[in-house]
């Protein structure tokens, strides 16, 4: 076979694929687009699988890509071995619902054979073990010899990763001869040994798999094959090793050239590691060249592994000082052609690499003796792995990723306390949070002095949304610090800004703050004099004194403020049409949610003139006014008729934003164009807020949406719990009411006759002492109150003499007595008042009243027997 480089096999495959009417088709970036279940992108159809399962459109049925590809599953064996790597180029041809199973075959056969014409004799092939379609296909049209063809099992057969698009497939094999096989008489493709090697994977996709490996057929069958790029140059190039080819080749020399080291392609320890950090710096180049960024998170971490894994091959090489930035050149000097965004990154790429490697430059060393001296404790000590505080020392004082230290350790027979180190973990993700909180809250007394030498922030915001700025200082922890590194928090100041600070009012704007190197989140900004104090969040990379960046304005959240806040002024001018001109601003609030305004008037509005405010209000919203801000002097101002706040102070020139003719005032907040931008105009309520200030609170847009929402919701729970139609409510609300009242009618009426029946009836209640009648009752308040026993009394004393009557209204937790005296009984010197009090005592309580009825009240329920003999034991 002739030679071809693996450049020059790309352009073979596409051409060929384009020759069969495929889309060629530029490869996917590595970073997933709308698949969370992906980190990075790791096969030629991972990008293609909405295009698979029919949920968008392919540009074209037949397509076919070089896909950019990292798989870190086999990480420990990348260096070790011939043919490991985390990053490789998968050539793929798809068919979305066009061709199938022998097209796919008869084109792979004849690109393989006719294209780079591989002698069929040494071409193998495997399929799924009862795929009789596929062997038909290899064995009767194309005409591959019987024996030549493998079925496998389910394991070798089945083409699955995840959730998705997958189905039978069937491998190519290359046989590269004897000497490299086994010797075994049955070896063929399968077998452990080196000699057949698979290159060429053909998919023939027609199952959608979910969670739960159910396997639902796809409306249309698709394929998908992937044939590895690296591998197939091995084949053309007759190496067994992927080091050797001719592109990978050119980035190993550079890695020998740095290091003064000689190659010899063994498995010596600087073999290893040179091809280690000649894989490694093929894949963190493509990675940063699709905008990923080293963090401590998902794709950043990996490619932090990644970076910090190579920088410490090159220490174990000999290698003094960073040396990755400059290698990625020669990544672009063979790859550059087919992927020229690494071209077009190149010094951005460079500079992450630096920035990245200086890093861990400065820990790398200490790190390493640290863990030495650990090493050393541990063979002291005979213990077998190192302890999870150890680990997350060397990870958090040094930067050591866990894998590193895994990785050296293992090299002289230690593990790691995996579990002990995510517990340090959690702990310090904890302590972060709260440190984060008082980051922002506590340890700034005098943030103005802090402040002192920095000029003015120049506001952009009423212009721009978006603008490149320059960071003059950064604090953090209370004081200046150089840079901000990700995860940490801090205020930073920049010498200009889009974004608004808490101020008249009027909440802080949020946004992004963002350069190559660095992606942050702005939580809020205060205004200190003149300066504006950004509230930052690093997400990845560091921000350092001196970057230039760009500011970003959340749009959503600045224009739910907005809308709120011209709302609020044409809220003003409402209150003063239809209440009068005494109404003043006496105070506002305006952010993304809501609106407070507060203003001099001296009752509360009643609902018709509430009604009409709100209408006027939206009437001129609907009218679509004009919202103009003009600059002019103080003076040209007050003669405009703007309406200023009573007490304030202004400067020389001023900002007079007016809403049509209707409304007119100072301001210096961020408003909408048109106050027809505000959508609607709803409030929620009025109240007081101080003698002769009201308040009105109000949604506007998006908030008018949310408590329709809201109120849709409760009147849905309404209409379930009375079990009627929403529209229904009304009607049913009227009905439930007459029910009831005429429900409790005649509860009352029961609970007379009830009363008039006990009091004719107290016989077994009753005992006689010395002539006089007690009756004790106790009655359940579940059933009646104090006023029944009451009026029970009365008719007692109507109709009864010498009695004494002592009554118990009994709940869980606490009792209530009653005593009350015929006249005969008073005018012998009996006194109701008096008895009660030491009636009650007995059960922990206290009361009093007049000689014919008294009431008191106790605490203990389980004594009413003992007060009943208390009673007895006074007469
Ligand atoms: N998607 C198939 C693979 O990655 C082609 O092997």
């Amino acid at each position: 076979m002739e030679k071809i480089g693996l450049n020059e096999l790309r352009t073979l495959f596409l051409e060929f694929y384009r020759s069969k009417d495929h889309y060629v088709h530029e490869s996917f970036s590595l970073i997933p687009h709308n698949d969370k279940s992906l980190l990075i992108i790791n096969s030629g159809m991972a990008p293609l699988k909405p295009y698979f399962a029919g949920i968008e459109t392919p540009p074209a049925p037949r397509m076919t890509t070089c896909q950019k590809c990292i798989r870190t599953g086999d990480i420990d064996n990348v260096g070790h071995t011939a043919r490991h790597g985390t990053f490789f180029e998968m050539l793929g041809s798809f068919s979305f619902g066009d061709y199938f199973k022998e097209q796919s075959l008869k084109w792979g056969w004849e690109f393989i054979t006719e294209v780079l014409k591989m002698p069929p004799e040494k071409l193998w092939a495997t399929i799924f073990e009862d795929d009789d379609e596929a062997f038909e296909i290899w064995n009767k049209v194309i005409g591959m010899p019987a024996d030549h063809i493998v079925r496998l099992g389910r394991d070798d057969n089945f083409w699955q990763i995840g959730i998705g698009p997958c189905g039978p497939c069937s491998e190519i094999y290359f046989d590269r001869g004897p000497a490299y096989g086994c010797g075994k008489p049955d070896c063929k493709p399968g077998c452990d040994c080196d000699r057949y090697v698979e290159f060429w994977n053909h998919v023939f996709s027609q199952f959608n798999a979910d969670e739960n490996n159910n396997y639902t057929p796809l409306e249309h069958k698709n394929i998908d094959t992937g044939l590895g790029l690296e591998r197939l140059a091995c084949i053309m190039q007759d190496t067994d090793s992927i080091f050797a080819i001719d592109t990978i080749r050119h980035i190993l020399e550079g890695v020998v050239a740095v290091s003064g080291v000689a190659y010899e392609g063994g498995s010596s320890p600087s073999d290893v590691s040179i091809r280690i950090i000649t894989d490694h710096i093929r894949s963190v180049t493509f990675m940063i060249g699709d905008g990923i960024l080293p963090s401590n998170e998902g794709r950043g971490y990996v490619l932090r592994r990644l970076l910090r894994r190579a920088a410490r091959h090159g220490k174990l090489l000999g290698i003094e000082g960073p040396f990755l930035a400059d290698l990625s050149a020669r990544v672009v000097e063979v790859s550059g052609d087919a992927y020229p965004e690494i071209r077009e990154r190149q010094d951005y790429i460079h500079r992450i690499l630096s920035i990245e490697e200086e890093k861990f430059s400065k820990t790398i060393d200490q790190g390493m003796a640290v863990l030495l001296a650990d090493v050393e404790e541990l063979k002291a000590s005979g213990a077998k792995v190192l302890s999870g505080d150890k680990v997350f020392r060397l990870y958090d004082t040094f930067g050591f990723p866990i894998e590193l230290t895994q990785e050296i350790l293992s090299e002289q027979g230690f593990g790691v306390d995996e579990a002990g180190f995510q517990a340090n973990m959690e702990k310090q993700k904890e302590t972060a949070r709260s440190a984060r909180r008082s980051d922002m809250d506590e340890g700034w007394a005098d943030e103005a002095a802090l402040y002192a030498d920095l000029p003015a922030t120049e506001f952009l915001g009423y212009e721009q949304l978006e603008a490149e700025a320059t960071v003059l200082a950064i604090f953090s922890g209370g004081g200046a610090v150089d840079s901000l590194e990700e995860g940490e928090s801090g205020r930073v100041i920049f010498d200009r800004s889009p974004l608004y600070a808490e101020m008249g009012g009027q909440a802080t704007d949020t946004g992004a703050v963002e350069s190559d190197a660095f992606r942050g989140s702005v939580e809020a900004v205060s205004k200190v004099k003149e300066i504006f104090v950004h509230r930052v969040t690093a997400l990845a990379g560091s921000l350092q004194k001196g970057d230039k960046v760009s500011l970003r304005v959340d749009l959503l959240r600045r224009n739910e403020t907005a809308r709120n806040h011209t709302a609020t002024h044409i809220l003003h001018a409402a209150l003063r049409q239809v209440l009068g001109t005494h109404v003043e601003q006496a105070g506002s609030s305006v952010t993304g949610e809501t609106l407070r305004f507060d203003f001099t008037h001296f009752e509360a509005i009643s609902a018709e003139d509430l009604a009409k405010i709100e209408a006027l209000v939206n009437e001129k919203i609907s009218s679509f006014l004009p919202v103009h801000t003009d600059v002019m002097s103080i003076e040209e101002a007050h003669k405009t008729g703007a309406m200023s706040l009573f007490g304030e102070k202004y400067g020389a020139t001023v900002r007079v934003v007016s809403v049509g003719d209707f409304s007119r005032e100072f301001c210096g907040g961020t408003h909408l164009s048109n106050a027809g931008q505000i959508g609607a105009f709803k409030i929620l309520s009025e109240s007081s807020v101080a003698a002769g200030v009201r308040r009105i609170e109000a949604v506007t847009g998006l908030g008018v949406y949310r408590k329709l929402q809201a109120d849709e919701a409760l009147l849905k729970e309404t209409a379930d719990a009375l079990k009627c139609h929403v529209d229904a409510l009304g009607s049913r609300a009227k009905a439930l009411s007459e029910e009831m009242r005429a429900a409790k009618k005649e509860v009352e009426e029961l609970k007379k006759q009830n009363m008039a029946s006990l009091s004719d009836d107290l016989g077994a209640d009753t005992i006689e002492i010395k002539g006089v009648k007690l009756l004790r009752k106790r009655f359940d308040s579940a059933e009646y109150e104090l006023a029944d026993l009451r009026s029970l009394c009365d008719e007692i004393r109507a109709k009864q003499k010498a009695t004494v009557i002592v009554f118990a209204l009994e709940s869980a937790d606490k009792v209530s007595f009653l005593v009350s005296l015929t006249d005969d009984l008073q005018e012998k010197g009996y006194h109701a008042g008096k008895m009660i009090k030491e009636i009650a005592a007995a059960a922990g309580g206290g009361g009093g009243g007049k000689a014919d009825m008294a009431q008191a009240g106790a605490k203990d329920p389980s004594k009413i027997e003992d007060a009943f003999k208390v009673a007895e034991t006074l007469l």
